[in-house]
């Protein structure tokens, strides 16, 4: 909840009187977890209230891909606010949300005529695939994994992992969600060396839950994330995705590929599932798909759907003004080759995060595809122990450095510039991060 309007960043900035430092931070904190209040935003900066212009290594959550108000992406918005905002996408017809619809079954890597059902956010996209998988299969269970996030509403939650305090007190959530340990190479849930195991993550499944808990029969849907976000910035192998993709299509099991926080060429490719080469049954989407403006679109291949109208549906999604907004980030990422950029900019984020961890014993792994990278702070590299409160530190001293940045997973700090990026702005974070680091490690007991 937003405390009022006397709140200031607690940085110093060129308005330093107005700065209210840490008393407000600690305020902010009770749900917030950066001390930022923004003022405006442009490309890959944000400018506070107190003047303070901050280089974005968030990317407002992997949402602004295109960067802040790409000119694009802003005429087209404007231009349809001149032509009408809302008149109901469920029930009626208009031509921005077909020509979007029509546009996403062309590019994602799904059995054509694919189709796409639109809402407002990635929670209510995967709850849309929830039902849809149930529906359409006639089977009651699902399939997700340790580390996922996939949302916070309740079916959504049902399939997420990632912390103990989304689960907390609120459930219990909707039934016959089964989680298994994901393929996390560098701290193995089975502590094998992963150069050897033969991707045992992915044998088990078959090998142990289907033959004495989880009847494969009974279950409707998998969920995965091709990178788990939330959970710490997981890349999987190749192997262990296209093992548990035959799994799926040997068993009847519809494979959901949430690439909510992963899509829209954050990786290097437009999908992050095509790094691996294999095509889900069901994507779901949000997060930098409007660019800002709220819209998560569930794709689904041919011969899956509800068929009954009013069996699934909403008021808000498919908003003319959210998805004029998706159709013009499409235009941008691919008309100025800012997946390229990601593929590009990504290597080089990597190697500048590698010399980092070279200096800093702290680092104890640099991860990731594309521009969707990570550092992970450990207690030691040997035994690999995450160590969050030095991580929070690392982010705190970022952001009162001007770096927007943010953590994930145990702890892991995640480093997502906007897609259009530079190597001089790489370099100006990385500047500033490494100073971070060393800042944080002073402090620290
Ligand atoms: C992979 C993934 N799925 C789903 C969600 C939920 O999206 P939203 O916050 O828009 O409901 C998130 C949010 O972080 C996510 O990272």
């Amino acid at each position: 909840m937003a405390e009022g309007p006397q709140l200031r960043t607690a940085i110093p900035g060129p308005n330093a009187q107005k700065v209210v430092a840490r008393d407000t931070a600690a305020l902010v904190r009770t749900t917030k977890c950066a001390p930022v209040v923004a003022a405006s935003a442009q490309g890959v900066y944000v400018t506070d209230v107190d003047g303070n212009r901050l280089l974005d290594f968030a990317s407002g959550v992997s949402v602004v891909n295109t960067g802040h108000r790409h000119p694009k992406v802003l005429a087209a918005i404007r231009a349809q606010l001149d032509q009408f905002v809302h008149v109901e996408g469920q029930d009626f017809y208009y031509d921005v949300q077909v020509r979007l619809a029509e546009r996403l079954a062309e590019l994602a890597p799904l059995e054509a005529p694919a189709k796409s059902f639109f809402s407002n956010s990635g929670t209510e996209a995967n709850e849309a695939a929830i039902k849809l998988a149930r529906w359409s299969s006639g089977r009651p269970r699902l399939l997700a994994f340790l580390g996922a996030f996939h949302g916070r509403t309740l079916g959504a939650l049902a399939l997420t992992a990632s912390k103990p305090v989304h689960q907390a007190k609120v459930g219990p959530t909707i039934p016959g969600v089964h989680h298994v340990p994901f393929a996390d190479c560098y701290r193995c849930p089975y502590k094998l060396d992963p150069s050897d195991c033969g991707t045992y993550c992915a044998d088990v499944i078959e090998e142990q839950y289907f033959l004495r808990n989880l009847p494969p029969a009974e279950v409707a849907a998998c969920f995965f994330e091709p990178v788990q976000g939330e959970g710490g910035y997981v890349v999987p192998p190749a192997e262990f995705v296209r093992k548990l993709s035959r799994l799926c299509h040997d068993n009847g099991i519809l494979l959901v590929a949430d690439e909510v926080q992963s899509g829209m060429g954050r990786t290097g490719k437009l999908f992050a599932m095509e790094h691996f080469g294999i095509k889900p049954d069901i994507v779901t989407l949000a997060k930098s798909l409007g660019s800002g403006l709220p819209i998560g679109a569930t794709l689904a291949r041919k011969g899956l759907d509800f068929g009954v109208s009013g069996a699934h549906s909403n008021t808000f999604g498919g908003n003319p003004v959210a998805c004029a907004s998706a159709l013009a980030t499409l235009d941008v990422l691919q008309q100025e080759d800012l997946i390229g950029n990601a593929a590009r900019m990504g290597t080089y984020l990597h190697q500048r995060l590698l010399e980092l961890q070279q200096r800093h014993e702290p680092i104890g792994d640099v991860r990731g595809m594309g521009l969707m990278q990570a550092i992970d702070i450990v207690k030691d590299r040997t035994s690999r122990a995450p160590n969050g409160p030095l991580a929070y530190a690392i982010v705190d001293a970022a952001i009162s450095k001007g770096l927007l940045l943010l953590s994930c997973g145990p702890s892991a700090i995640r480093v997502i510039p906007p897609l259009l990026i530079t190597s001089e702005q790489i370099d100006a974070g990385i500047e500033v991060l490494d100073a971070a680091i060393v800042q944080a490690i002073r402090a620290s007991p």
